[in-house]
């Protein structure tokens, strides 16, 4: 099983990744989150963030998770993945496969801007310059049919991370727990 969240900087994604795989392993299943920003950060820093690198971002991100959900680890990619096409292409590759919009408006997400990135993507444009930030100057497109949808901001992380487990539940993912 292989688990994208997808959803604008800052939407929480991480945060529920990470949930997520405690409660999981808690229960004896083996989870690995594959964040977009560590592993970008540590084996492949030399893809920017441009429409094909991102996009290649995501396809290798694809074949880790389905290299390890071949061997029985659940895989919950948590990576911004703005294009529909590559979304679309991980369902494709990676059976099987759940999308979870994680959704909070951009205005709430650049309030909560954990790692500064809004603000320097503003200052960077008041420079004149096209940082290509999502949700800023570089377009998310959102999931038209996505399996699950947790709204960060009306939602705790807990209801969110039941509700994908629910979903797991019914697709026979979790038999047991
Ligand atoms: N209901 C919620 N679910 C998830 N995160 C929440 C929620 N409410 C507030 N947050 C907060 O939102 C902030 C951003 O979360 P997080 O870092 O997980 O986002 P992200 O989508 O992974 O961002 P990025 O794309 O920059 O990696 C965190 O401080 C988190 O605690
Ligand atoms: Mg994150």
């Amino acid at each position: 099983m292989t688990i994208l969240l997808t959803g604008l900087p800052c939407s929480g994604k991480t945060t529920i990744a990470v949930a997520l795989s405690c409660l999981l392993r808690s229960s004896s299943r083996p989870a690995q989150v594959l964040d977009g920003d560590v592993i970008r950060h540590k084996l492949w820093k030399e893809l920017g963030f441009s429409k094909s690198d991102r996009e290649e971002n995501l396809h290798r991100l694809a074949y880790l998770a389905r290299l390890l959900s071949q061997n029985g680890v659940i895989s919950i990619i948590a990576a911004v993945s703005p294009y529909s096409g590559s979304r679309a292409f991980v369902r494709n590759f990676c059976d099987p496969f759940i999308e979870v919009y994680v959704n909070a408006p951009l205005s709430l997400c650049e309030t909560r801007d954990v790692k500064g990135m809004y603000e320097a993507a503003h200052k960077e444009i008041r420079h004149g310059k096209h940082p290509g930030f999502t949700g800023v100057d570089d377009p998310y497109e959102p999931p038209a049919n996505p399996e699950v949808e947790c709204r960060t901001d009306q939602e705790t992380v807990a209801e969110s991370v039941a509700k994908i487990v629910a979903k797991l539940k019914k697709q026979g993912a979790l038999d047991g727990l």
